[in-house]
């Protein structure tokens, strides 16, 4: 979590460093700050809250620099308040760092800096960096960030200013993203893409372990000993309008409207050929792993791992394959069993998500392929995988995921089909059919977005129910999750989702008059059954909300209301279901009061455990 960001150039600093914030605030928002060197002094500002008070705060003053680093904070170590926010510096202010990561070993380098005279003015883990870098500096800077890094444990992104060395920044990382920007007579440092793109698409993702040093007109790259390396720069497609809100009133509404583009800009690569003969293709894969798998392992985190589970389903109805769809931070404090014809699928917007960069690390140690889907090139989960297949869903800058999930979908979905078709579980006249059926489901999402003005009205009124509940069964029970996650996270109301056959186990038992029972009927083989326990619910008190893509009337009679998506194939449901419940999500938070786009207690991309 938090995000930084540095700059090496010609212009001031300062503005350019909030505006790089701003697109980073994502990250962590509960404290933000800078540092800007300037005539051989460090000045550094920063203060608690959203990067709006260390703006105002900043707003009476001049800080001139062409050099600085900022960052915004999601608290790990120490409260947020105005001395732990970064950066942070040496006793004397010679040297500043802001990092994003955890430093393990704190407590002890604490005790061991302090022991060598070093004060210390926060409770952040962080600190211990700079002062460990001041204790080996002598006149030589990159030695002793050299020196300094062998004694850290854990992970870290980190920037550097140093006062002697004011046409300089230093930047590391090691199992925390960084991305260096390369701009004319001027260079750039962020935790993300976003943040560069408005200066420069041409960037260099630096390696684990690997140091940058920028100068206004270069960056030279060490490895971990400090032997000199060469780096190539990438260029990054993304346009810039991409990270901006355009006209919406929050990312995440800006984000849920981009899902037909999404959807057929993530489709559009793997399909080739005429009406009727068409077919899935995934030039990045080698095939005959879906031949010859045996099982089928997924694994994420939050909304990548809801994609995982109705990967799950599909794996089992297109490719007959069996498939675990297992939390990330479960799977690697567990004993797994990996067997050797295991396929093993890391699915994560970002690509650095802590866990499940571990889970996929210790996949490829039990030697099983790892196949990255993933939304952010040159992600360290894109780089460490044996095969990638990208997401195309742009920059997704709210929290909460929306578009990231409806794109992990659609590649998993062509993905089993594939493999069902290699496989000989899909018929060749069904899998033309389903290809046809994937064709036209962006232009069915976009129909789902009409329903935008009911929810908007379904959200006024039930905003305020204490408890809310998403049931489903099949297809339907693995969307519920992703829609019970999507309200909570933003809204702060209790949700859960709840496999419609379950209910009598347990969950029934906290059904009255304060729920909102919010039922997703599209497995056309199952009405019957959800339409009993919609009824079950609604007897004990429960409003009844439906979302199915029945226009025939079916529920009509059933809930107190009914939201229709287009009519689509029960297996793709969950690409059109989930809709309905992100916008009832938004405008419920909205009518909270809340910030849809920045959930209290969240961070978008959780690097640390
Ligand atoms: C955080 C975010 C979620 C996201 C999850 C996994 O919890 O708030 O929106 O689904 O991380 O992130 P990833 O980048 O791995 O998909």
């Amino acid at each position: 979590m938090c995000g930084i960001t540095g700059y090496v150039g010609c212009r001031q600093a300062t503005p350019l460093l909030i505006n790089a914030l701003k697109k980073l605030e994502y990250r962590g928002y509960d404290s933000a700050g800078i540092a800007v060197l300037d005539a051989g002094e460090i000045t550094v500002r920063k203060a608690k809250g959203m990067l709006k008070v260390l703006e105002q705060r900043l707003a009476g003053e001049t800080l001139s620099g062409t050099v600085g680093i900022g960052h915004t904070r999601w608290a790990t170590h120490g409260e947020p308040s105005d001395g732990n926010a970064h950066p942070h510096t040496n006793v004397s202010g010679t040297i500043a760092v802001v990092h994003n990561g955890i430093i393990e070993n704190y407590a002890r380098l604490k005790d061991w800096l302090a022991e060598r005279g070093a004060a210390f003015r926060s409770q952040t883990d962080t600190e211990v960096i700079a002062h460990l870098i001041n204790y080996y500096y002598k006149g030589d800077l990159l030695h002793a960030v050299l020196q300094a890094l062998r004694r850290l444990e854990g992970s870290y992104a980190l920037g550097v200013l140093c006062r002697d060395f004011p046409d300089r920044l230093v930047a590391v990382r090691k199992d925390s993203p960084l991305v260096v920007g390369k701009g004319q007579d001027e260079t750039f440092i962020a935790s993300d893409v976003p943040a560069l793109l408005e200066h420069t698409r041409e960037v260099y993702y630096p390696d684990d372990g690997e140091i940058a040093v920028l100068y206004r007109d270069r960056v030279d790259f060490f490895a971990g000993e400090g032997e000199k390396v060469s780096r190539a720069t990438q260029r990054v497609e993304w346009d810039v309008g991409a990270a901006e809100k355009g006209g919406y009133a929050h990312f995440m509404l800006k984000e849920i409207h981009e899902q037909p583009k999404a959807l057929a800009d993530t489709l559009r690569p793997h399909i080739a050929g005429t009406d009727g003969h068409k077919d899935i293709f995934f030039e990045e894969l080698c095939l005959d792993d879906f031949k010859t798998a045996g099982r089928i392992v997924i694994v994420a985190c939050g909304t990548a791992w809801h994609a995982g589970i109705v990967a799950k389903y599909a794996f089992e109805h297109f490719a007959r394959l069996p498939v675990e769809a297992d939390v990330a931070s479960e799977y690697r404090y567990r004993s797994p069993v990996s067997r050797p014809a295991d396929l093993f699928i890391a699915v994560s917007q970002s690509g650095e998500t802590a866990d499940t960069l571990a889970a996929a690390r210790l996949a490829k140690r039990s030697a099983a392929k790892v196949l990255a889907v993933t939304n952010v090139v040159g992600s360290t989960l894109a780089r460490e995988a044996d095969r990638v297949v990208y997401t195309r869903a742009g920059p997704e800058i709210a929290v909460a995921s929306t578009k990231a999930f409806t794109t992990q979908l659609m590649c998993l979905y062509l993905l089993a089909l594939k493999a069902g078709q290699l496989r000989g579980t899909v018929s060749a006249d069904d899998y033309q059919a389903y290809i046809a059926e994937l064709e036209a489901i962006p232009a069915k999402a976009e129909t789902a977005l009409k329903a935008k003005e009911s929810l908007q009205k379904c959200a006024a009124r039930h905003f305020n129910k204490a408890k809310v509940f998403f049931m489903g069964r099949q297809f339907d029970y693995a969307a519920s999750l992703e829609c019970a996650l999507k309200l909570k996270e933003i809204s702060y109301t209790h949700s859960e989702a709840f496999a419609a056959g379950e209910l009598k186990h347990g969950p029934i038992a906290l059904v009255d008059e304060r729920t909102l029972a919010v039922t997703l009927a599209t497995q056309r083989g199952l009405f019957d059954k959800i339409a009993s326990n919609v009824a079950e619910l609604k007897s004990r008190g429960a409003a009844a909300l439906i979302i199915t893509q029945d226009a025939g009337g079916y529920f009509a009679q059933c809930g107190d209301e009914t939201v229709v998506i287009p009519d689509v194939r029960d297996a793709f449901s969950p690409l059109l279901s989930v809709i309905p419940a992100q916008l009832f999500a938004y405008y419920c938070a909205v009518q909270r009061g809340n910030d849809p786009d920045k959930p209290r207690n969240l961070a978008k991309s959780v690097t640390v455990e």
